[in-house]
């Protein structure tokens, strides 16, 4: 299955998201991470300690991708409408992250529009850095997209520091000595049963 991890915004948790779901399909059968984007945020996360599966760049994928069941691509920010295109008719599964605030929001019916116009339909929204109650953000982005008729993940990512945590040693989010630690790679992993289903 390849599938990749996009948005038009930034900071929306792409990296975050295809780091711990390519570690989740690993866990099943050989999965790659394909690091998409020229920041090399990917790279540099697994530079610092060493992941328990392989990232290469877009220009290795080619000759590796064959040795793996799962390929995962993250990908930088704002793709333009030919890279979109690109984007789309590579993968299985486009994964659309997406933080419940207006201004993402957004920028997300934009995606979703140009994700409609190429006739692309194989996408999944996925809420991520959720505020825990008594905040009711994820709530309201959820009833939005659910009335806009989107498809998104059941299982929401919640807003932990661990997650900052773990990038900053370099490690996944559940080899970080934190309370929320397996909270956070819980949700991750609810993320693959749906990817897997
Ligand atoms: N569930 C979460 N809870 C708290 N912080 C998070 C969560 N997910 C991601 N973050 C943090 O939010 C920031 C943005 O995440 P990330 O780098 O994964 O986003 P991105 O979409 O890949 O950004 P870019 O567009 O710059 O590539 C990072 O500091 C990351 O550690
Ligand atoms: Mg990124």
């Amino acid at each position: 299955m390849i599938v990749t991890v996009a948005s038009f915004k930034g900071g929306q948790a792409k990296t975050t998201t295809a780091v711990h779901l390519t570690a989740l399909l690993n866990q099943h059968s050989p999965a790659l991470l394909v690091d998409g984007d020229p920041n090399r945020s990917a790279t540099s996360w697994n530079r610092r300690r060493g992941f328990p599966f392989k990232v290469v760049d877009e220009k290795q994928a080619v000759r590796f991708a064959k040795d793996f069941e799962h390929v995962v691509i993250d990908t930088q920010a704002r793709p333009t409408e030919e890279d979109l295109k690109a984007l789309a008719e590579g993968c299985d599964l486009l994964i659309v992250p997406l933080t419940p605030d207006a201004l993402s929001l957004d920028t997300l019916f934009l995606f979703t529009d140009a994700l409609t116009k190429l006739g692309a339909d194989r996408f999944k929204i996925l809420l991520t850095i959720v505020p825990p109650k008594p905040s009711r953000d994820g709530d309201e982005v959820l009833n939005t997209l659910r009335e806009a008729g989107l498809p998104f993940f059941q299982t929401v990512i919640r807003r932990y520091k661990v997650f900052q945590k773990a990038a900053l040693d370099g490690v996944l989010v559940k080899d970080v000595a934190d309370l929320h630690a397996a909270d956070a790679w819980a949700d991750y992993k609810a993320i693959a049963g749906e990817v897997l289903r």
